[in-house]
């Protein structure tokens, strides 16, 4: 295993989680994975998608718009509060459901804070159906690098350098859709503040950062989406 858990703070401190989805909203100038990864699900993963940690429901609102049925899973019961039924609380390396119930499995932006992320990989392969797809993503190790001084790069236990390679060893037919571009632009101190708020650092950390960063900036995104088929 490589790299170290992101550490989870989602019932502590799910302020953290909100400002990191508002910075998303206000600066990223393309979205999110949510709305395509729904779209691709709804086209090839057909019957039930488990959403393994949901969060507030980023994925389950555009299955829905897409009359998908979703059974949402996540350990943290503050965000499950947020996600219509069916949700259930529990851990994604034990999945509570028998093999080979769902048509579609996603785990976006949430196998960096398991120890083992290949156990929630195996559970998604065993409770898909033959045929189903898994769909999973991360940031880079190097996401963000006009930002290296503030947030110094470092390995993940799945982040877009290592977590095709974990797909993989449970998938077959790994597809692997990465983006390197100036996708965010934060505009002015208030920006910077969100945005590194919603990246976990203290108010100490973003007052020495808006010193010595230039805005407006301008970030370079570095990421994957990685889609796996469950062989027939
Ligand atoms: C960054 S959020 C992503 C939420 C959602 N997938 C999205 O894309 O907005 C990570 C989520 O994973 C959940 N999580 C962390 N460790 C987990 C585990 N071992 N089992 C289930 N959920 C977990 C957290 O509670 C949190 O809701």
């Amino acid at each position: 295993m490589t790299g170290r858990p992101s550490p989870s703070d989602y019932e502590t401190d799910p302020a953290r989680f909100r400002a990191n989805v508002a910075a998303v909203e206000r600066y990223s100038l393309v979205g999110d994975v949510h709305a395509d990864v729904a779209e691709r699900l709804r086209r090839e993963g057909p019957g039930p998608v488990l959403d393994l940690g949901c969060g507030e429901g980023r994925l389950v609102e555009p299955l829905h718009d897409r009359g998908m049925a979703v059974i949402a899973l996540d350990r943290a019961l503050g965000m499950l509060a947020a996600v219509p039924a069916p949700r259930v609380q529990a851990d994604a390396g034990c999945v509570p459901f028998p093999d080979g119930c769902f048509g579609g499995v996603a785990a976006l932006y949430m196998l960096y804070h398991l120890p083992d992320p290949g156990r929630a990989i195996a559970e998604s392969w065993r409770v898909l159906r033959p045929g189903g797809l898994f769909a999973a993503c991360a940031p880079s190790r190097y996401n963000d690098p006009e930002l290296a001084e503030v947030i110094p790069p470092s390995p993940g236990t799945f982040d877009a350098e290592n977590g095709p390679d974990l797909v993989r060893r449970r998938f077959t037919a790994v597809e692997v859709e990465r983006w390197d571009a100036p996708l965010t632009h934060l505009p002015d101190r208030d920006a910077l503040t969100l945005y590194l708020r919603g990246r976990g650092c203290s108010a100490v950390e973003i007052d020495r950062a808006a010193a010595s960063v230039r805005l407006p900036l301008t970030l370079t995104k570095r990421g994957a989406l990685i889609y796996g088929r469950k062989g027939c």
